[in-house]
């Protein structure tokens, strides 16, 4: 097999690379858009609000005070988080116990802020993110600050929004079904309050060409994929 050839053949074979990430606020459809896009790819799914939470439940199960950002760090480093992302399904285990139901309780919910906030723990989940990036080559990833911090060199990156009020009504709608007893204003209220904080993580994401920006105010979780589809179909020529 000549050089030339040799050359030819390895080209075409070489996989292309694609990360996709999207961001945005809570609310905007992101969670369930990014699973739907991954198994239509058929690409992995990283959910980072999962190691978010899980770190949080770890805190609140070993009796860690959410206040105290010195023992929350230290939890943080020691704690083994592994992720397994398929394309249709997504597991979180905490030093080898599966947590990945046990994160979605409304406590889990309120405590994940604190965690969040703390810059040294998000320092060690960032690492742990792109270590799994790293072996997974291609994947949808989301979160708040996939696209600005933790994958600058991604191919694609998408900004879910959303009106506050539009937001705020999804997630009491999902309040309600989960059983809790809230009203509106309360929530909206809430929603407004985190904006003011996490839209500090996709900042970068706002610059004009940074990102593909998509308001889901007024469209279907489908029409929300089928645009994403499309933009990547573009992107892939
Ligand atoms: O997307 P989610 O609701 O599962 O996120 C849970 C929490 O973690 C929420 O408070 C936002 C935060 N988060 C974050 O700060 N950075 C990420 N990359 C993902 C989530």
């Amino acid at each position: 097999m000549s050089d030339a050839h040799g050359q030819r053949l390895a080209t075409c074979y070489t996989p292309v690379i694609m990360v996709i990430t999207i961001d945005g606020p809570a609310g905007a459809g992101k969670s369930t858009v990014a699973r739907k896009l991954a198994a239509r790819l058929e690409l992995p799914y990283l959910d980072t609000g999962a190691m978010y939470r899980a770190i949080a439940l770890t805190a609140m199960q070993q009796g860690v005070e959410l206040s105290d950002t010195a023992q929350l760090i230290e939890l943080a480093r020691r704690t083994r988080l592994e992720v397994d992302c398929g394309p249709t399904h997504s597991r979180v285990r905490v030093d080898g116990h599966d947590v990945s139901e046990a994160i979605r309780t409304m406590s889990v919910n309120q405590a994940t802020p604190f965690v969040a906030g703390v810059q040294a723990i998000r320092d060690v989940l960032v690492d742990k993110q792109r270590e799994i990036g790293r072996g997974l080559g291609s994947f949808v990833t989301e979160g708040r600050d996939q696209g600005s911090v933790v994958f600058p060199q991604a191919e694609v990156k998408f900004v879910l929004d959303g009106s506050p009020e539009k937001r705020a009504q999804r997630r009491h709608q999902e309040m309600l079904a989960e059983g809790e007893d809230i009203d509106y204003e309360t929530v909206l209220r809430n929603v407004v309050l985190r904006d003011a904080n996490d839209a500090k993580q996709w900042a970068a994401l706002l610059i004009p060409g940074a990102a593909i920006h998509i308001d889901t105010s007024r469209m279907s979780i489908s029409e929300v994929v089928d645009r994403l589809v499309g933009h990547i179909q573009q992107f892939t020529g």
